[in-house]
This record gives C-alpha cells, sequence and structure tokens, in this order.
C-alpha cells in the first residue's frame, strides 16, 4: 500500500494532502469513524465552511521582521495557539498511539489532551512522553469511583487541568458506523474503560456512552472544582448563556465546540459561535474553540473573534494515520509554519496584536 500513497500526495504539503493520503491508509469503517458526524453532517461540514466564510482585514507597514505565534493557555508557555485535541483510540490510527501523538505535541511546544477514550493509560502516556504539556480529557462515568480513579491518575501524572466533555451524555447519531458497521478492532484496548466495565474492551463506540453519568449537572462542576488541584476546562460550551454559567460555576476556560458535529446534528459550526461566547465571558475566563481548524489561517480567524487558541483533531488523525509520530509533527509543524506566515502577512507579530479589527464583521 506505501506505492498507493506514494501516487496521492508524493509530499504532503497542507492537511488536505494528509487526509486524502490518510483515506487510503485507513479501511472504510476506521475512516468513516475518524471522519464522520451525526445525522447528515451538516454540523460537521459547517464547521469547515465558517472558516471559509470570514475574511481577514490585514494591517501592512508594521514591522514583521521578527513573528512568533508563541503565547500562554491558562499560563501555560505554547509555541503556538493550536493545541491537540482529544480523540479516542488513537492506536488504530497508527501503533504510535497516544505516546506518539503526545511526543508529537512536545516537539512542536504545544499541549496534548489525552481522552478518556484513550488507548494508552495517562501513566503510559506520561512514562513515555514526559515532555509533554499534557490536559486529560474526562467523561463522567455512572461508576464515581472509576471517574475519581482516572482523575486520580492523570493528576498523579503531571496532567495539568481536566478538561470535562459535556455535550455527550450520550453518543449522537454517527451513521457511518452504522453502515460500515465499525466495531473496535480486536486487540485495541481502552484501558478506562475496561477499568469501568471489568471487561477487556468495549466493542461499539454508542456502548462506552452508555456507560456514563447522564445525571451531571452544573453542581458537579462546582463539586470537581472544589476538589481538582489544577484547572477545571468545560469542553462542548455552544451558548452565552452556558458559557455565563461557566463563569459562575468557576470553570478555568472552556472550549465552544461541537464535539467536530458528531454530537447534536444541526448547532450551529462552533467558529459561529465563538462571539457570543466571547461576549458573554467578557474576559473572566479563557475562551478556547474548536471544530473545522485546517489552516493557520482559521487559527487566526479564531483569535480575531477572541479565540485565546484553537484545538484540532482530525488533522492531527490523518497525520497519525499516515506517519505515526512524524506523520502528527509534520502536521503540528506545517500548521505553525502557515499561523506565523499568516501573522506576518496580516501585519500582527504577536498573538496579542490579532483582533476584532483584523477581520471583516
Ligand atoms: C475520531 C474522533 C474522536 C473523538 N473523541 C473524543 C473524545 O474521546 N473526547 C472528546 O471530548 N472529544 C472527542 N472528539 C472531539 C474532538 O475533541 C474535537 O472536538 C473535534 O475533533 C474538533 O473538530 P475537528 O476534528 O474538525 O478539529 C473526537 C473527535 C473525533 C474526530
Amino acid at each position: 500500500m506505501a506505492d498507493r500513497r506514494q501516487t496521492i500526495a508524493p509530499s504532503p504539503v497542507n492537511v488536505g494532502d494528509y487526509e486524502r493520503l490518510a483515506a487510503r491508509c485507513l479501511d472504510e469503517g476506521l475512516l468513516g469513524y475518524y471522519a464522520g458526524g451525526a445525522g447528515d453532517e451538516r454540523t460537521l461540514r459547517d464547521n469547515v465552511a465558517a472558516f471559509a466564510r470570514r475574511r481577514l482585514r490585514p494591517r501592512v507597514l508594521v514591522d514583521v521582521s521578527a513573528v512568533s505565534a508563541a503565547t500562554t493557555v491558562l499560563g501555560t508557555d505554547v509555541s503556538m495557539p493550536l493545541l491537540v485535541a482529544p480523540t479516542a483510540l488513537q492506536r488504530m490510527a497508527h501503533p504510535d498511539g497516544e505516546p506518539g501523538m503526545a511526543r508529537a505535541a512536545a516537539a512542536a511546544g504545544t499541549i496534548f489532551c489525552l481522552s478518556t477514550l484513550a488507548t494508552s493509560r495517562p501513566s503510559e502516556v506520561a512514562e513515555q512522553a514526559p515532555a509533554a504539556p499534557r490536559w486529560f480529557q474526562l467523561y463522567a462515568f455512572r461508576d464515581r469511583g472509576v471517574t475519581r480513579a482516572l482523575c486520580d491518575e492523570a493528576l498523579e501524572h503531571g496532567f495539568g487541568a481536566i478538561v470535562l466533555t459535556v455535550d455527550a451524555p450520550r453518543a449522537g447519531r454517527r451513521e457511518r458506523d452504522l453502515r460500515t458497521g465499525f466495531v473496535v478492532p480486536a486487540g485495541v484496548d481502552m484501558p478506562a474503560v475496561s477499568a469501568a466495565t471489568g471487561a477487556p474492551a468495549c466493542p461499539t463506540p454508542a456502548e462506552f456512552f452508555s456507560l456514563l453519568d447522564t445525571t451531571l449537572t452544573w453542581s458537579a462542576v462546582e463539586h470537581l472544582v472544589a476538589n481538582l488541584p489544577v484547572p477545571l476546562i468545560l469542553k462542548g460550551i455552544q451558548t452565552a448563556e452556558d458559557a455565563r454559567l461557566a463563569c459562575e460555576h468557576g470553570a478555568a476556560a472552556v472550549i465552544v465546540s461541537n464535539h467536530g458535529g458528531r454530537q447534536l446534528d444541526g448547532v450551529a459550526a462552533s467558529l459561529d459561535m465563538l462571539p457570543e461566547v466571547v461576549d458573554a465571558v467578557g474576559g473572566r475566563l479563557e475562551v478556547l474553540v474548536d471544530g473545522g481548524v485546517r489552516r493557520g489561517t482559521d487559527v487566526l480567524v479564531a483569535l480575531a473573534l477572541g479565540a485565546r487558541a484553537v484545538l484540532a483533531g482530525r488533522p492531527l488523525l490523518w497525520g497519525l494515520a499516515v506517519d505515526g509520530e512524524v506523520g502528527a509533527g509534520a502536521v503540528l509543524q506545517g500548521l505553525q509554519e502557515e499561523i506565523e506566515l499568516g501573522m506576518t502577512l496580516l501585519g500582527t507579530p504577536t498573538p496579542a496584536d490579532i483582533t476584532r479589527a483584523h477581520i471583516a464583521p
């Protein structure tokens, strides 16, 4: 199959090239699981289209002799305002799995967020990628002991924030998985899920979600904030109302996200919800956004609309599928180059220079 990869894009130069290559590397079921969204995939498509609808407003005759995308997110230094989103089951894409992805993020100088539905335990990622600044994405299980044990393991192993995903009390209706009959391949283990069920693996994505606590409300957020020694980030905020509640209940940051179009189909693109969340928060906490970021210029658009940083999910999965840790690293490096070139041409030498004046209303 290596030859087929060569004929498509001998030297992938952007995320789109990696996506096309990955489509040839992955079998139908895996590709559908990674690429697919819920229902008619309207939100999935709109996440990408929302960036294409926006227009940047560059300023000229600005000294751009020293441009750097470096910034901080919740006080952590990062080389660029783009972090690695939590995505499940990375070892299905490539044997390098989550440790490889974490090492790629560390080499790029950015944060790696490990999914609860990972194929490696938090301790394994910490051992195999000790340099990676890392966050842990938490799904709250019905069995509170399982949730606590997961959090404790992450905290013991240097995960610097807990990212509670709040948009997935059940799995969205992912019809590509229904069509292909996708099941997690034998031998791919999810240690957290195994701990919850006491069984070795969980065959379908919908079954993971049946283990989660659907009674979760804002009081759980308050409880977590009071008991965690690290910041709590809420992932999956989509309205001004919930953004205000996140501030009132002690979250350190929110991620404006619709789970990459995989949950409620028909919601607005994350980018389109960003301004109302930024306005509602009024600087009380950091606002991140994910969904549809495929270009460095997309990152500039998100920053112009008030995001502190973005997260990318599928672009990193495509890099991982094509060439493991090296491929994920190449995707991150390419995006950083695009971000810094874009900043140069926008006349904004640092992320702090990017404002709403840099985007057409
Ligand atoms: C295959 C796949 C698995 C995902 N798994 C998780 C997960 O386990 N936990 C979570 O909070 N979000 C998960 N997400 C959502 C991502 O964190 C992120 O919100 C989304 O991928 C952003 O959209 P993008 O793929 O267009 O960048 C997943 C997304 C994909 C594509």
